[in-house]
């Protein structure tokens, strides 16, 4: 097995999480560190200082986070392990819309970092609104907890979650505020699919191949499929996601990501600013979606009421906190185009949506049908292509399919599937994202986050079609079952081009 060429150095330092008392906190945060524990490489002295609202103990948050790690852990709780861990765990009571809760933050922290002895690198985790970014930057500069990128002084690094802002506009709003108080070099905008084991996966896949990289592009490739697809509805989410929907919660960052580790051209090597100037050039070149082009590109719908997994799902407006009159979009498809010599006149189709039949990532690639001239004895029904199917999530893997023949004495071809599994060829569960990503940014490492550029650039395009949508798209949204893979209207959109989508 060969080793990566440079070993990331996780620092010794303290994650301060903003939202701390939190879900994300709770279900992924605090499990993510506890595992790099187990798994021995997190840095030997740390410390975690969640701040939030609530007004918790020390001893109140070490038992929701044992709770959290007890549920959601990857890998099962160890009591020896977990006491050592608990007693690096702090909590501090505080509104952030206030001066003083910087101040307590900051004596609170001064005091820990003093009692362990750690050497004062600081990890800011904004698991907060993104109306409530910009305060929560200037609050920590204002209480002098943000140290300059430079210099013999320990480091001070911010990670932002999504949604970084709901449009364009806002997006830089927040960039601006947050760069007011950071260097980009501090900065680290989190896209948790970046982080996910298969999504790696892709640039070794590309680049560490020979076999792929020569066909990769529009003379071997017919189109390209990239489906999110998610089992649940909206859940407990229905007053952010009434007001994002799936285009903005999906397609803006996970989907776009994906697109670009797909698309890009191979970067000369591993330095996080070459693979991110290699991803942010396919955002460049994402031909525009605007005006009457939505009605041509785009499908958008909304679940209707249905069964999954043998429970009844309520339509989306029936849905606990949603408007009765709600136009927000459950399931987005796209057809796109990449405007480069790699990918002329290749489309890509996506898909994602809530409450559809099952939860399947992937990203298939169709490959060019074959001359009709040899195994065809229907020349009207076409030997099925060549696909490449990367599977994200569940069974991850991969698959290829083959046109074989049927043993027996007649010229009969049927397709096959060859496969790669994870959990066979490793043995082992992958890390959850969020363990790579802490562990990334303990070590400085931005190769998997979003850097501000490349956040505008797919706000901007992403922009362009709820523009669009406001004056082009159809009064009504269509619907469909929940339950089903989507509308009809999604199917047309690909069915028109002579395809159609993949059964996942
Ligand atoms: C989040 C979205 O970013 O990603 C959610 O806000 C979505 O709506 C989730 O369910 C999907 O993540 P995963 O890792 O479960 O595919």
């Amino acid at each position: 097995m060969s080793e990566p060429t440079q070993p990331l150095i996780p620092q010794p330092c303290t994650l301060v999480i903003f939202g701390g008392s939190g879900d994300l906190a709770r279900r992924k945060l605090v499990p993510a560190v506890y595992n790099l524990l187990l798994d021995g490489v997190l840095p030997s002295n740390y410390a975690i200082l969640a701040t939030g609202r609530k007004a918790l103990s020390d001893g109140d948050f070490r038992k929701t986070a044992q709770e959290g790690v007890v549920k959601y852990s990857r890998q099962k709780i160890n009591e020896n392990v977990w006491q050592g861990f608990e007693r690096r765990l702090f909590y501090v009571a505080g509104s952030i819309d206030e001066p003083k809760a910087y101040q307590d933050l900051r004596k609170r922290l001064e005091q820990i970092e003093a009692d362990l002895k750690l050497p004062g690198n600081r990890i800011f985790y904004l698991a907060i609104p993104p109306t409530s970014i910009a305060g929560a930057v200037e609050g920590l500069k204002n209480a002098g907890l943000v140290q300059p990128p430079t210099g013999n002084v320990p480091f001070s690094r911010v990670i932002v979650e999504k949604p970084i802002g709901h449009d364009l506009q806002s997006a830089r709003q927040i960039n601006e505020a947050v760069a007011r108080v950071f260097d980009e070099s501090q900065v680290f905008r989190i896209d948790h699919y970046l982080g996910k084991e298969t999504v790696q996966n892709l640039l070794v896949l590309r680049f560490a191949n020979s076999i792929f990289e020569p066909i990769w592009n529009h003379k071997f490739i017919d189109h390209v499929q990239i489906t999110v697809s998610e089992a649940e509805g909206v859940g407990t989410r229905a007053t952010y996601y009434e007001e994002a929907g799936a285009l903005r919660d999906m397609v803006q960052n996970h989907i776009l990501q994906l697109l670009c580790l797909v698309a890009m051209e191979p970067p000369y090597s591993l330095d996080p600013n070459v693979v991110r100037n290699a991803r942010m050039d396919v955002l460049r070149c994402l031909r525009p979606i605007a005006g009457k082009d939505v009605e041509k590109y785009t499908v958008r719908a909304q679940y209707a009421a249905g069964k999954a997994h043998g429970t009844e799902v309520p339509g989306y407006r029936r849905e606990a906190d949603i408007k009765p009159d709600s136009t927000t979009e459950t399931y987005v498809a796209l057809k796109l185009f990449v405007e480069n010599w790699r990918w002329s006149g290749v489309p890509f189709y996506l898909r994602t949506g809530k409450a559809l039949t099952k939860r399947a990532s992937e990203i298939a690639v169709f490959f060019k049908p074959i001359p009709q001239i040899l195994f065809n004895a229907n020349p009207d029904i076409p030997l099925e292509p060549n696909i490449l199917t990367l599977k994200i999530q569940p069974d991850e893997g991969l698959s290829l399919r083959i046109i074989c023949k049927v043993p027996g004495a007649k010229a009969k071809t049927n397709p096959v599937e060859m496969h790669f599994q994870y959990g066979e060829a490793f043995a082992a569960p992958s890390p959850e994202a969020y363990e790579r990503l802490l562990l990334d940014v303990m070590a400085g490492d931005a190769s998997l986050f979003m850097r501000r550029d490349a956040v505008e650039a797919s706000w901007a395009w992403i922009t362009a079609i709820l523009d669009g949508w406001k004056t082009h798209g159809t009064k009504w949204l269509p619907e469909y079952t929940a339950g089903t893979m989507g509308p009809v209207e999604a199917n047309r959109l690909i069915e028109s081009d002579g395809r159609c989508w993949r059964t996942l």
